[in-house]
């Protein structure tokens, strides 16, 4: 095997209360890459999207992504990659995740599936430290893994794949530019401990709910007392869309990973698209461009559609 091309999942980091230790793959939207192993030690990368992203290696999340493989692989190898991006930048749906997940999904695949899932996470890692900052691996996760993820620990790495639970995800995504690296550094640094308290029996909550398939707990457990109260001071309606989105039947939801983008959990499809509803009115009434997803968990993340 030689090529590949694969569909590679959009995320949602955080789930509300577990900043940047769960996180969810979605079925929509999803950018796709071709990836060619050569046998030279170049990453070619080429963009056929109008993002306007680096294309030189160093500066790509793909490239840094790979790179971190083939060190790690020790061989004379290379890779064109291709990328179509259909996950806006600066979405809050794991862009940047994708990219370099991605491309260490594919290179495996062309490596005869050489490494394990968490080594590929470990690689991916570094395009979110070039995008962000920060390795974290809430985004990358259930980008390689499908479903819903904990990040237990990320020095040493420890992954849990939870469940894919059937559930309804609605999206909107008000067109606004929130980089991550900047809705990071407004976080205060401290925690009150009641907050502490709230907040881990909340993921705790949640994290039993997803196991149990307690859709009632996953619910009540949707709230994040550290970080939203911030974070949501960054996207305009946020507070009007949340509590309508409850209203027309959401079990809940809030802040798809650093924003601006806003998920809503449903039970089925007919509460999703009056979710969508909302958002729809809401943002089409402040004059807000926005665009909406009505989708569902990916349980199996990156996806071949094709090799030779
Ligand atoms: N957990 C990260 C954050 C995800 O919220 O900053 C970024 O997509």
């Amino acid at each position: 095997m030689k090529k590949i091309k694969i569909a590679v999942p959009a995320t949602v980091a955080n789930l509300v209360c577990g900043f940047d230790v769960l996180g969810m793959a979605l079925n929509d939207p999803y950018d796709t890459m071709e990836l060619e192993l050569i046998d030279e030690p170049v990453i070619n990368i080429k963009h056929t999207d109008d993002y306007g992203l680096p294309e030189a290696a160093e500066q790509n999340v793909a490239g840094v992504a790979l790179q971190a493989l083939i060190e790690d692989f020790g061989n004379n190898i290379g890779f064109n990659v291709t990328v179509h991006k259909n996950i806006k930048p600066g979405s809050g749906l794991g862009s940047s995740a994708a990219g370099s997940a991605g491309a260490v999904v594919a290179a495996n695949h062309l490596l005869n599936e050489h490494f394990s899932k968490e080594d590929l996470v470990r690689f991916a890692m570094n395009g979110e430290k070039l995008a962000t900052g920060v390795k974290h691996a809430d985004n990358v996760a259930p980008c390689i893994y499908g479903g819903i993820t904990l990040v237990r620990s990320v020095f040493p790495l420890d992954i849990i794949s939870l469940a894919a639970p059937d559930l309804f995800v609605t999206v909107v995504h008000p067109q606004i530019e929130v980089k991550t690296a900047d809705a990071r550094q407004i976080l205060r640094k401290e925690v009150q401990l009641k907050d502490a308290i709230k907040q881990w029996g909340n993921i705790a909550g949640l994290v039993a709910g997803i196991l149990k398939n307690d859709i009632p707990l996953i619910g009540r457990s949707l709230e994040d007392v550290i970080i939203e109260p911030i974070r949501s001071i960054l996207i305009p309606g946020f507070g009007v869309v949340k509590q309508m989105c409850k209203e027309a039947g959401a079990l809940g939801g809030g802040i798809s990973g650093s924003g601006p983008s806003i998920f809503m959990l449903g039970e089925n499809e007919a509460i999703a698209k009056q979710v969508e509803q909302v958002m729809t009115n809401v943002y089409s009434a402040m004059g807000i461009d926005f665009k909406t997803y009505v989708t569902t968990i990916n349980p199996q993340g990156v996806k071949i559609l094709s090799s030779e």
